[in-house]
């Protein structure tokens, strides 16, 4: 199998994928990084040919090419990067989100659209253990037809409780205008709503949010940085098969879990609070299938082989990132359409502005743009609001606090 050549743009979060390039016959050929002080040892690590670039089109011309980039720069200016590698046939993989702004979702549609790379979003949540073994049991169809579900994510600050109630900056948020100084609650909606659209195949077409919140609006909320104020952002979605999902976006209370819950017309499963790899799987009484229970918990187990390759590969996010590059590179190769496409990428981003947009507005339903459509397109080409700075020094146009 020829090995796929792949350039990391940004080395933070994405470092983390790089022992699973070479578990997947790939090879780690260069990187786009602005802070120099991380090109270290990465030739001898690497080889000779390696290069380390601070400028994108440099990175871009990159001797012997690439076939994938993986885009990890700041969070809310992925959508160029990605256009421009789409536009040069290479492969891309992005965190999440796609999108920061309507009118990056539009034009990133129609770059994918036109190239002959594919777009795939590297969100890793739906990759978790319990998450896909929540998609076998639904697919598999038991549990009926979805007619709710809940996604939180609740990621209370790092460190201290001491240190993330007195620092304005950290590790994590360095400069004062970084994006997680001023990310908005539902924009970091992804890991709540990737597994559940993952999951269950539906599509948000309506958003409603409010934010959850108790601080001084004076002295603002440090431990997740002192603009945002808000704690949680409660969404509730309505989904184009009737069903409805309630997000929390990122929160921040106490006690951090990953869990979310389906529920079918027959029974339901969850991911217990608390006991994440545990699964709650009940049925109304009598309506399980032959020969189980209607109420169980256990714990999925992995397949001892794929457990070594994701030890192997650091064991990053319950397996899900190792996972995440198994996906994307079976579709790379086969030239099979990923589930995590440009579509399902840009809608997630629609539901984190929308949400953010409806809570500004105290609760306002927002409809979610379906980008497949021209006259959605349309409506939407030329909004560039934002809440957060810019690399390049332009400042956000709408607030990231329900303040
Ligand atoms: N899926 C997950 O589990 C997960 C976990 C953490 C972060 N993330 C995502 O990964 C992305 C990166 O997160 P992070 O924590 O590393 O962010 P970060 O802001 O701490 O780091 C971004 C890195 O990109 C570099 N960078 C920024 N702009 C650049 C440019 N134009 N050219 C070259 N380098 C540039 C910065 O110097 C920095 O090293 C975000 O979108 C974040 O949401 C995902």
């Amino acid at each position: 199998m020829k090995k796929l050549r792949v350039g990391i743009l940004g080395l933070g979060r994405c470092g983390a994928f790089i022992k699973s390039l070479y578990l997947n016959d790939a090879v780690f050929v260069a990187t786009c990084e602005t802070n120099e002080e991380l090109n270290y040892g990465l030739k001898e690590l690497y080889g000779d040919d390696f290069g380390f670039y601070t400028d994108f089109e440099e990175f871009l011309k990159h001797p012997g090419g690439m076939d994938v980039v993986i885009i990890g720069n700041f969070f809310h200016e992925h959508a160029y990067y990605a256009i421009r590698c789409l536009e040069e046939g290479i492969h891309v993989i992005s965190e999440c989100l796609s999108n920061a702004t309507m009118a990056e979702g539009v034009a990133l549609v129609r770059a994918a659209e036109k190239s002959k790379a594919m777009y795939i979003l590297g969100e890793n949540y739906q990759y978790g253990t319990s998450c896909l073994e929540m998609a076998r049991v639904y697919k598999e169809g038991s549990l009926g037809k979805v007619l709710f579900a809940e996604g939180e994510y609740n990621h209370p600050w790092l460190g201290s409780l001491e240190a993330s109630r007195n620092k304005k900056t950290s590790a994590y948020r360095s400069f004062e205008t970084h994006w997680r100084n001023y990310l908005p609650r539902t924009y970091y909606v992804q890991h709540s709503l990737s597994p559940l659209m993952y999951i269950t195949g539906s599509t948000p077409r309506t958003v409603t949010a409010f934010a959850a919140n108790n601080c001084d609006a004076t002295t603002g909320d440090l431990m997740i940085g002192p603009n945002v104020k808000d704690r949680a952002a409660i969404i509730l979605c309505k989904n184009d098969d009737g069903s409805v999902f309630r997000l929390t976006g990122c929160a921040s209370f106490g006690a951090s879990d990953h869990v979310y819950r389906i529920c079918g017309d027959i029974g339901q499963i969850e991911n217990i609070r608390g006991m994440e790899h545990k699964i709650l799987l009940r049925y109304e009484n009598g309506w399980a299938p032959k020969g189980m229970e209607s109420v169980q918990m256990y714990e999925p187990q992995i397949d001892p082989v794929e457990a070594e390759l994701i030890e192997k590969a650091g064991g990053g996010h319950d397996g899900a990132d190792y996972r995440l590059i198994v996906e994307a590179f079976k579709a790379i190769r086969e030239g099979k359409q990923h589930t995590l496409d440009v579509y399902f990428a840009t809608t997630m981003s629609s539901v984190a502005i929308q949400s953010h947009r409806s809570l500004l507005a105290g609760g306002v339903p927002m409809e979610i743009p379906d980008f497949r459509k021209e006259e959605d397109r349309i409506k939407y080409e030329n909004d560039h609001d934002t809440p957060f700075y810019g690399s390049d020094g332009s400042k956000p146009t709408m607030p990231c606090s329900s303040y």
